[in-house]
């Protein structure tokens, strides 16, 4: 990649860019985030020059572009696969199968995390949980959704991939775009697929239709009205009225915390274990 771009994309890129900026006319600087994936959008990650630009754009040193764009993960340091395959093995993933699915898709392409196979087409990228519990295990390709995923299904994929297919994630656009294309849209400029697919599934709404069914509605508390016991922001103050200080009285704990007996253990004191630390 040259250090610079060529004149004539340079000033296409840096259009785009004042677009951006122009969206935050109080607070130009809010701007940086879409920026840096518009950059994705040209590079496939936030290259130097891509620095330079957001920078001169914002009136912002290279060094503070650089604290924001290493900061977010999602921010890439070097270029990325043209196909990002990420997936999620936080808790319920992986108590799910994600860490199954983890093991078998990183043995068969090579890779580890963060890691590109050597042909550039994918990336592969441990995940944090993406909000999609309810369907885990769940694998994001360009963070777009494959829900309930096992080993085989996700070596499907990855090798559909390599095949040249489109593939089709299970909610969202129809099929799934490239690295570059999905971070322009990142970037804020529309690719005209957000109402394809369906967004929340049945389990994800399960819990509505059983409240609808039922008559449910969540408990509804008119706000305090501001008086000499809400903050300025109109939270109650401490020991106030509706603080916690107003929750009715149910454990003895509650009532007499000192007159509380500690059960019987035979495990030492924590206070004990502490003053022993000490000494
Ligand atoms: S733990 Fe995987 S989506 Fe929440």
């Amino acid at each position: 990649m040259s250090e610079q771009w060529t004149a004539e994309d340079y000033s296409r890129i840096r259009r785009d860019a004042e677009t951006i900026r122009a969206r935050y006319p109080d607070h130009p600087r809010s701007a940086l985030g879409p920026m840096l994936h518009l950059v994705q959008s040209e590079d496939g990650f936030v290259s130097p020059r891509g620095i330079a630009l957001c920078a001169e754009v914002l009136d912002l040193s290279r060094a503070e572009v650089s604290a924001v764009a290493t900061f977010y993960s999602q921010y890439r340091r070097h270029p990325n696969g043209v196909y990002n395959v990420g997936v999620c093995t936080n808790p319920l993933c992986g108590v799910m199968g994600g860490e199954m699915i983890w093991d078998a898709v990183s043995e068969h392409l090579g890779v580890g995390h963060d890691e590109t196979t050597a042909d550039g087409l994918i990336t592969l990228e441990r995940l944090e949980c993406n909000a999609a519990c309810d369907y885990a295990p769940v694998v994001m390709v360009n963070w777009e959704f494959f829900d309930h995923q096992t080993p085989s299904s996700t070596i499907a994929l990855v090798e559909d991939i390599r095949a040249g297919a489109d593939i089709h994630p299970t909610r969202g656009a129809d099929r799934v775009y490239t690295f570059k294309e999905v971070s322009r849209v990142l970037a804020g400029f529309e690719d005209g697929h957000a109402n394809e697919g369906p967004s929340a599934g049945d389990p994800s709404l399960l819990g509505q239709r059983i409240a609808d069914e039922r008559g449910w509605e969540a408990p509804h508390e008119e706000a305090p009205a501001p008086s000499g016991d809400t903050t300025a922001a109109g939270a109650p103050e401490v020991g106030g009225v509706h603080s916690s200080a107003e929750r009715p009285v149910t454990t003895p704990a509650d009532a007499k915390p000192e007159t509380v007996e500690k059960p019987e253990t035979d495990a030492p004191d924590a206070d004990d274990q502490t003053k022993e630390a000490r000494k």
